[in-house]
């Protein structure tokens, strides 16, 4: 058995599940684990403040990498929209790609990580849910969270967001061919976690 290198992919749409699930796992095998929603918000924040996309994305620092300040509406909506940009995509390759291949074992979670970052990722996961299911999940969140929305308008954003990271033609949100499609619509996280947890331990024993 080795943990070298070894990477697991998980990609799907805004408030999957994939977030948790990465982060449940990787404290469950000892994997660094990179959001890499994260990197498209801090480029998409820096936008909203005036900054070119494709120099916000070549000068992007880990530092930039807020969770708390970048979970917004607004940003995630502008992630969605300079993630549709080739040259902001090419900008961030690197870092992920290098963030992979470290030794000890990553977890990376976005939209493309099983399909152009990590194409060959010991483990791959397409996290899924009905878009009504998620815009409740996210819209309790945002609501824990302060922040003033209604669900109608987190439905509404979680829509507008699958459509352009499904519909742009770089590097658009769908499952590799050998990615294993996990449905958490009626499952609870617990439930979830534990699917990929066996995912991976039977990966990692067959190695
Ligand atoms: O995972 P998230 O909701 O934080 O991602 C925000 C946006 O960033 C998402 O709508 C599309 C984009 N994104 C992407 O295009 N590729 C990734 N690997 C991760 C995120």
């Amino acid at each position: 058995m080795t943990t070298r290198g070894f990477t697991v992919a998980i990609d799907g749409p805004a408030a999957s599940g994939k977030g948790t699930i990465s982060r449940a796992v990787a404290a469950r095998f000892g994997f660094a684990h990179l959001d890499t929603g994260l990197l498209y918000r801090a480029v998409g924040a820096k936008v909203l403040e005036g900054m070119d996309p494709v120099a916000a994305a070549r000068a992007l620092r880990p530092g930039d990498l807020d969770g708390d300040a970048l979970r917004t509406p607004a940003i995630a909506q502008e992630a969605s929209k300079v993630a549709a940009l080739p040259e902001v995509r090419a900008a961030l390759k690197d870092f992920q790609r290098s963030f992979a291949a470290r030794s000890g074992g990553a977890v990376l979670d976005g939209r493309d990580i099983g399909t152009v970052i990590c194409p060959d990722a010991q483990v791959k996961l397409f996290v899924i849910a009905d878009a009504v299911v998620r815009a409740r999940r996210r819209f309790a969140e945002l609501s824990e969270k302060g922040i003033e929305t209604t669900f109608e308008e987190v439905l509404a954003d979680v829509q507008a967001r699958d459509a352009r990271d499904m519909g742009r033609a770089d590097a658009p949100l769908r499952p590799a061919v050998d990615a294993v499609t996990l449905d958490t619509s009626d499952m609870d996280i617990e439930d979830a976690v534990a699917a990929a947890v066996a995912l991976i331990e039977a990966k990692r024993t067959a190695l």
